[in-house]
């Protein structure tokens, strides 16, 4: 649903669904399969709701970005924007892709590292960076970071001087284009809190270039996620390659342009951003500015290489709805709460998938009435212990998962050549008050 409402794409049928998901099979037997491991196996090994995400999809989308580069004539650096999930496997096999990371916290930072991924290697971007993150980042010996203000800029320049380092930083320009995404996800417009006005940029960029403790690099942009269109991508990439001439025109160096992530897939059975024409507006737009590119995605490496395998609790029939309480709820997958986005929906049983289809609402049991992943949704009747797996969850899924409700954590399992590994247990009940602590009053 990361489309506005009013070009809202049809309703496709779960046929449909599978279809355009290659690594998604249907078998009389086994039932739904994701990249060959059959769903059940993995509900009857480690119960429902679970995280299922498959690593050959993964490395198939990292390789696919790649190619489209390769084949542009350009080859900028992949740094995974480790916020769409940041569980260590999932680091680690990006590592071993050859990616590095795009960090916002100190704990995304310290996950990246404990996954492997050099210092070097990351990019520290964000708003709000706290002392306590810019001292352990140059402590760490980060690569680059994404300065977003002139406040920033100077409480980075006393930390550096004070550690006795370099800070090599790129500046985030808010190049003021639209992204025609959902307004929850819209970074790069004026209104938005991030990044410094095009105006601003020269200046600030000679300040930096005065500043001890400081190394000004080149710029940085990111305009939204779940874009759509190379056509905003193109818009705000003319500025930011106008941005590189005109500080070069004024004497500066700029020798790195991050090109930020946004790369958006398709949630139903439309056709994601088309790589190669994304791959040509970079070409087209920065690929004779003599710097050294990076990218920043998240989505579209590891968003439809998961997935959230979930239960029906029950059906229930109120009048003329029909709802389908699932074991999942909120709690696991906000975005359908948070943005009304879509998920797709397919049953994982073939018997239950060749039933004929009519509106559900599937809802969680979450006590809030917006705990609803789908309204109207064309399902076929599910009973008790039906499967449903709700598709392209491998982006902001469980990195937006919360305890509410009291409900535990789920499990997750890595599918890596046709076998299942657990990476996640499941949260224990204990486990949801081993951080508390009872003072004396209470006793
Ligand atoms: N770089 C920066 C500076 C970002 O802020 C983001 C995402 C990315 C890269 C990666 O964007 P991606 O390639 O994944 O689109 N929770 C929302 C998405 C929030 C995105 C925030 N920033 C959702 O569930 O749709």
């Amino acid at each position: 649903m990361l489309t506005r409402p009013e070009i809202a794409p049809a309703e496709p049928e779960i046929a449909d669904l599978l279809a355009a998901r290659p690594a998604l099979s249907m078998h009389a037997q086994d039932g739904l399969c994701f990249e060959d491991v059959p769903l059940n196996a993995i509900a009857d090994a480690h119960g429902t709701p679970v995280w299922v995400y498959g690593a050959g999809t993964i490395r198939a989308r990292y390789a696919a970005l790649q190619a489209a580069f390769r084949h542009a004539g350009i080859a900028p650096h992949i740094h995974y924007a480790v916020k769409a999930n940041d569980h260590l496997a999932i680091l680690s096999l990006l590592r071993q892709a050859g990616a590095g990371a795009d960090v916002v916290s100190l704990g995304e930072l310290a996950r990246a590292a404990k996954a492997g991924i050099a210092a070097a290697d990351i990019v520290f971007s964000g708003v709000g960076k706290t002392r306590a993150d810019l001292t352990a980042a140059l402590q760490a010996g980060i690569g680059q970071i994404n300065v977003e203000s002139a406040a920033e800029l100077a409480m980075l320049s006393g930390i550096a001087t004070g550690l006795g380092v370099t800070a090599r930083i790129v500046l985030r320009m808010n190049p003021d284009v639209d992204a025609g995404t959902h307004a929850k996800i819209t970074t790069g417009l004026a209104e938005n809190k991030f990044g410094i006005a095009a105006a601003d940029i020269i200046p600030l960029y000679a300040h930096a270039a005065a500043l001890p403790g400081i190394e000004p690099q080149g710029i940085a942009l990111h305009i939204g996620s779940q874009i759509l269109s190379p056509a905003p991508y193109a818009a705000a990439y003319a500025k930011a390659a106008a941005m590189v001439r005109a500080l070069r025109a004024a004497g500066h160096t700029v020798s790195v342009l991050d090109l930020g992530g946004g790369l958006g897939i398709g949630y139903r059975d439309e056709p994601g951003l088309s790589l190669s024409a994304f791959a040509e507006v970079v070409r087209r737009e920065a690929g004779d500015l003599g710097v050294r590119l990076l990218l920043e995605p998240g989505r579209y490496l590891v968003g439809p290489a998961g997935l959230l395998l979930a239960s029906v609790v029950l059906q229930k029939q109120a009048g003329e709805k029909r709802f389908l309480v699932l074991d999942a709820a909120m709690n696991d997958l906000l975005r359908p709460a948070l943005y009304d986005s879509y998920h797709g929906m397919l049953p994982v049983s073939p018997v239950d998938f060749l039933q004929p289809a009519s509106p559900a609402d599937v809802v969680g049991p979450v006590c809030e009435t917006g705990d609803i992943f789908a309204a109207g949704r064309p399902l076929p009747e599910l009973g008790e212990g039906a499967r449903l797996a709700l598709l392209d969850a491998g982006a902001y899924g469980a990195v937006m998962s919360s305890p509410y409700n009291a409900r535990r954590r789920a499990a997750a399992v890595l599918l890596d050549g046709g076998r299942f590994h657990l990476i996640t247990p499941r949260q224990r009940l204990e486990d949801l008050w081993a951080d508390e602590m009872l003072p004396d009053l209470v006793k």
